[in-house]
């Protein structure tokens, strides 16, 4: 027997706009929602419908591969503006997907690591170097200086430009640019349809924002194709010269710049926020601190500059497991979307329609009660290597899921494990500000006004 989507009762033609906070309150509404209306609800607003997905049971359904798929909703549609068809944005029955998702797939490949773990080094020690001064002193404001040494390592990593993001004072205007350029996106998701005309001089500004991304990458892609470099080392090395095995052409210049600007999008923000919550929590958990600590300190013993191998980031599997705890509680890219193929019904009752935007909003599937009780503690043993096994295979979303699940994984997943090593190697993370949690989201999402202070850890404890 079919069964409405659950939904609390609506206005006419505003529907339950005015239930909705904006911006970070709306995510922390739409979680708050779940566990009162259940693992599936459905928002209405002037007309437009969300529905929410959020339990194990329906989550396993969605990512059935040949029922369901990607859907690029109306944000994503924005975002189009900045990403066109790169990765990220590309609707799925657009070619360059698949060209560029073959080209680029070895590009990210745990065993790619490898070749990026040297620049990835670079960028984490300029970040050291940076703490270093303020050790003992200052504050640092965490998720500002998270956003510059993951910044600089997808500019270098992936296309061998340097931000220099630690050298400076101000943020690169890049990053502004794109921050900025990405607002205006979600703000333009949430005004009230047909009153877009009396914002023009955020139109003008995103026009400019857009612009100067542009210039910027293309210059990037100029210079590499005029110093006749043909190493396929970096992400645009091997989207220069690197054919597609099926079709045996490389890729476009306009999508090259997509993909370009989609690497800067999607592989820092989301990268920089998980590094945050992390050190929140280890801040706020002294003993998993210590945990954390005697396992780099068996690594790397009691060495004023360790020198990081390559092969060491797959050991440090405690901090592997405080990450991925981090990313449950606050998955940094907190929702994906996927579309059924076909009209069909869900969870044996709902039915839904073929290209309908089904949200699976994975905060809240991080929290069903298949994770046991207490789903709001912080606590890194859930990831312990014996309970691996155990675990539903779709119960752990933060990377989304199938076919265009995140390319980034094993470069963010790296990066992060490198530099929390690096960090809770050398410091004693002091809570000076005796911090709570607050959420602040963007597209993604990240801890708002978290600083710390930093002393050396005393080597001769
Ligand atoms: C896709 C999360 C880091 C590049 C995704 C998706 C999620 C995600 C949830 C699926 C989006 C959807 O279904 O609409 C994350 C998180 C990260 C991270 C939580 C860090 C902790 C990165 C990095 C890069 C990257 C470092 C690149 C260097 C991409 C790309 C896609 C993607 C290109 C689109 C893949 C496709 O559709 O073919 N990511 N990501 N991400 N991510 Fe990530």
């Amino acid at each position: 027997v079919l069964e409405p989507i659950p939904e609390r009762p609506a206005l006419p033609l505003i529907g339950h706009a005015l239930r909705i906070p904006s911006g970070a309150d709306g995510l922390l509404y739409a979680i708050r929602e779940a566990k009162e209306m259940g693992p599936i609800f459905r928002f209405r607003v002037f007309g437009q419908e969300f529905t929410f997905v959020s339990g194990l049971d329906l989550v396993t359904e969605l990512a059935d591969e040949s029922r369901f798929r990607k859907n690029v909703h109306a944000d994503l549609v924005q975002v189009r503006e900045i990403a066109g068809d790169g990765l990220f944005t590309a609707f799925n029955d657009e070619p360059n997907w698949r060209k560029a998702h073959e080209v680029l797939m070895p590009a990210f490949s745990l065993g790619a690591m490898r070749g990026y773990h040297p620049a990835m080094l670079t960028v984490a020690r300029e970040l050291i170097t940076k703490w270093d001064k303020a050790s003992g002193d200052l504050p640092v404001d965490v998720a500002e200086d998270m956003t510059r040494l993951t910044f600089d390592t997808i500019g270098l990593c992936g296309f061998g430009y340097d931000f220099g993001s630690f050298r400076r004072a101000d943020t690169h205007p890049f990053v502004v640019a794109m921050g900025r350029a990405l607002e205006r996106v979600q703000q333009r998701s949430e005004s009230i349809p047909g009153t877009e005309f009396l914002q023009w001089r955020k139109e003008e500004q995103f026009r400019a924002d857009n612009t100067l991304m542009r210039e910027l990458v293309g210059e990037v892609i100029r210079d590499r194709r005029a110093s006749g470099d043909t190493g396929t080392g970096d992400l645009l090395g091997r989207m220069l010269h690197t054919p597609d095995p099926a079709t045996g052409a490389v890729l476009d210049d306009d999508n090259i710049l997509y993909q370009a600007l989609t690497f800067l999008i999607a592989g820092h923000e989301t990268t920089s926020g998980a590094l945050s919550f992390a050190l929140h929590y280890l801040t706020k958990h002294p003993e998993v601190l210590a945990k954390a600590q005697s396992e780099v300190d068996a690594l790397w013993g009691d060495t004023d500059r360790p020198e990081p191998a390559y092969g060491d980031i797959g050991k440090l599997t405690y901090l592997r497991q405080v990450l991925n705890e981090s990313l449950r509680l606050w998955p940094t890219a907190p929702a994906f979307a996927v579309e059924p193929l076909a009209d069909t019904v869900i969870g044996g009752r709902y039915q839904v329609r073929a290209g309908e935007t089904l949200m699976v909003l994975t905060p809240a599937l991080h929290r069903d009660p298949a994770w046991g009780d207490n789903v709001e503690l912080f606590d890194p043993e859930r990831f312990a290597p014996e309970r691996e096994p155990h675990r539903p295979v779709h119960l752990f979303k933060p990377f989304g899921t199938g076919e265009r699940a995140c390319i980034g994984r094993q470069f963010a997943l790296h990066e992060a494990t490198l530099v929390l090593g690096l960090i809770v190697h050398r410091y004693r993370l002091i809570d000076h500000a005796d911090y709570q949690l607050k959420i602040k989201s963007t597209l993604t999402i990240k801890p708002d006004g978290f600083t710390l202070r930093l002393a050396r850890r005393d080597r001769a404890e």
